[in-house]
């Protein structure tokens, strides 16, 4: 899909939907939170969450206290909802529309974080690209942590065509810039009842 269609099914999915209609809602990441806590990061350290949308990690990270953190997402309308959600608390959050692909910084970043938007990256392309904006705005030594839908998880995610990804496949894209630290599988339970099958893998920048 092109880079504007993709842009503009995200605009409609946040314009129409509540939360407790989005497949990926969680009242709190607990998976995420778990690996931001595997790490010793200083309350300073810049943070990021590519496709954050309206997620609620943003609210954990502020109440863990961290001080620099930054949102990313294609959807203008996803992070109006997370601004007006977060009230006075948005102001301690630099967010930015972008599509993750076409990204450029001044910053770089300690722990970048991305549950389930990576996966629709499904073009040679566009991983590549991925995996070069990763490579040249994380800071050495710093954390990487992706969340896809595994190979034995969905094929699709909100009507579009996803990439599953193995322990195997995700460190292949990363390998050249990162050391593998660890993977899990999470059995999410949407707000439907029904399971999604995840694979979490951290890194850590070379
Ligand atoms: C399935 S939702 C997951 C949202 C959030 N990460 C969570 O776990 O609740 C995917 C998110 O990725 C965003 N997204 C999709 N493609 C993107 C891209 N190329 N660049 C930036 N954000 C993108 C969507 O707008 C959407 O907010």
């Amino acid at each position: 899909m092109e880079s504007t269609n993709q842009k503009q099914h995200w605009e409609n999915i946040y314009a129409s939907k509540n939360e407790q209609d989005f497949s990926w809602f969680q009242e709190y990441p607990k998976t995420s939170v778990a690996f931001l806590s595997l790490f010793d990061l200083s309350k300073k350290s810049n943070i990021i969450d590519i496709g954050g949308g309206d997620s609620h990690f943003v609210d954990a990270l502020i109440e863990l206290g961290f001080e620099n953190i930054y949102v990313l997402d294609i959807s203008e309308k996803s992070i109006e909802r997370a601004k007006k959600r977060l009230g006075e608390n948005a102001e301690k959050i630099n967010w930015i529309v972008s599509d993750v692909t076409d990204f450029t910084s001044s910053v770089k970043f300690d722990f970048w974080h991305d549950r389930a938007a990576f996966h629709f990256l499904t073009g040679e392309d566009k991983i590549e690209k991925y995996v070069r904006v990763a490579e040249q705005y994380i800071n050495q030594k710093g954390y990487l942590i992706l969340g896809t839908f595994a190979e034995n998880g969905p094929d699709k995610c909100s009507g579009l065509e996803i990439k599953q990804y193995s322990e195997a496949s995700m460190s292949y894209r990363f390998e050249k810039s990162f050391n593998r630290i660890k993977c899990m599988q999470e059995t999410h339970i949407t707000p439907f009842n029904t399971p999604q099958n995840f694979l979490f893998c951290s890194f850590q920048k070379k």
